[in-house]
């Protein structure tokens, strides 16, 4: 089976990927972040992943992708790569839907002249937040921001072009690897004594492996049943709901056993903590369907918490 980080040339990944025919080919976009790392650094039974960075193939250039999607020949492409900085897309929106609208569309429109079915990595952001309900794949849309509404534009522009598409929404996602809130909170807890969390924020933190594995998962069903394998709009996260501040409690707790020191952590209001861009009050999304279509796991985020906090403290 091919393997590769995903991190070398370009010329390399794509031989190691032909070389593997006889395996379902699976190109990975955005390898150096955190879902595509997860994608990329585990090996996947019967699939032969092949990962490619902005350095390899920029998503917003459509003839550099078609020529990525033509030359690798894929049976099914994930795009885990994304314009990720919420706050700052708040002032770089052309940026923002050039990457995260137009990236999504140059694959989708390329997966279709190849044959190669795509799944598409998008937000809880694409919600406005409101009510106390999980939300599910068909409930209305109403992005609070930028991100959120170039992430929708990405889903829309998949849907147009591409009827064999898995667009896969998530929340929260942390890795040992990448920025994300596990890390931020680590590092700024051996800064300061005290923290203050917004609390009024709920979601469901997602193990960027948890998320890798989903999707592989439904990738290796893509390729091999085409014609059967469920499409459209799934939600995936890890399941259990929390707040930023209970989740920052959870994560000190488990970093204590390494010897990793515990601040004072104290609840605040999203209102306490102004931000460019607004988010979610409620991010939680309803995964019923996925795991009906795909059987998925989903383990309880506490527990796929433990071998990243154990990755970062031992470090
Ligand atoms: N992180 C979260 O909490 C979260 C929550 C919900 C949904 N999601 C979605 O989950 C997916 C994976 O997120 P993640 O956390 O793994 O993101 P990430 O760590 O920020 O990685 C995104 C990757 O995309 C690459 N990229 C950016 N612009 C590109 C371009 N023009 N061409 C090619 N590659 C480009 C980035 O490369 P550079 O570093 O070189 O820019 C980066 O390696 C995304 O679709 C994201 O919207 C994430």
């Amino acid at each position: 089976m091919a393997f590769d980080s995903g991190l070398s040339g370009t010329g390399h990944l794509i031989s190691a990927a032909m070389e593997e025919k006889a395996a379902i080919t699976v190109l990975v976009t955005g390898a150096a972040g955190q879902l595509g790392r997860a994608l990329c650094d585990s090996a996947w039974p019967g699939l032969a992943v092949t990962g490619v960075t902005r350095a390899d193939c920029d998503l917003t250039d459509g003839d550099a992708v078609a020529r990525l999607v033509a030359t690798t020949a894929p049976d099914v492409v994930i795009n885990a790569a994304a314009y990720t900085a919420v706050d700052k897309a708040e002032s770089e929106p052309g940026r923002a839907f050039a990457v995260n609208r137009d990236g999504p569309g140059h694959l989708a429109a390329a997966c279709a002249r190849h044959g190669a079915a795509l799944i598409h990595v998008s937000t809880d952001y694409v919600f406005d937040g409101s009510g106390d309900r999980p939300r599910r794949e068909d409930d209305p849309t109403g992005p609070l921001g930028v991100y959120g509404a170039s992430k929708l534009a990405g889903e829309e522009a998949v849907r147009a072009r591409l009827p064999r598409h898995v667009i896969l929404r998530t929340s929260w996602v942390y890795s040992a690897t990448g920025g994300n809130f596990v890390k931020t909170m680590l590092r700024v807890g051996a800064e300061r004594d005290r923290l203050t969390i917004v609390r009024d924020q709920q979601g469901c933190p997602t193990a960027a492996d948890d998320l890798a594995g989903a999707a592989a998962l439904v990738a290796g069903r893509l390729a091999a049943a085409p014609e059967t394998a469920p499409t459209g709009t799934f939600h995936y996260s890890g399941t259990g709901t929390t707040t930023w501040f209970d989740f920052a409690v959870e994560i000190f707790r488990q970093a204590a056993a390494y010897g990793r020191p515990v601040p004072e952590l104290v609840p605040i209001t999203t209102a306490d903590y102004p931000t460019p861009a607004r988010r979610p009050a409620n991010s939680v999304l309803d995964c019923a369907r996925i795991a009906a279509a795909y059987g998925v796991a989903r383990p309880p985020w506490p527990e796929s918490l433990r071998p990243v906090i154990a990755a970062l403290c031992r470090i």
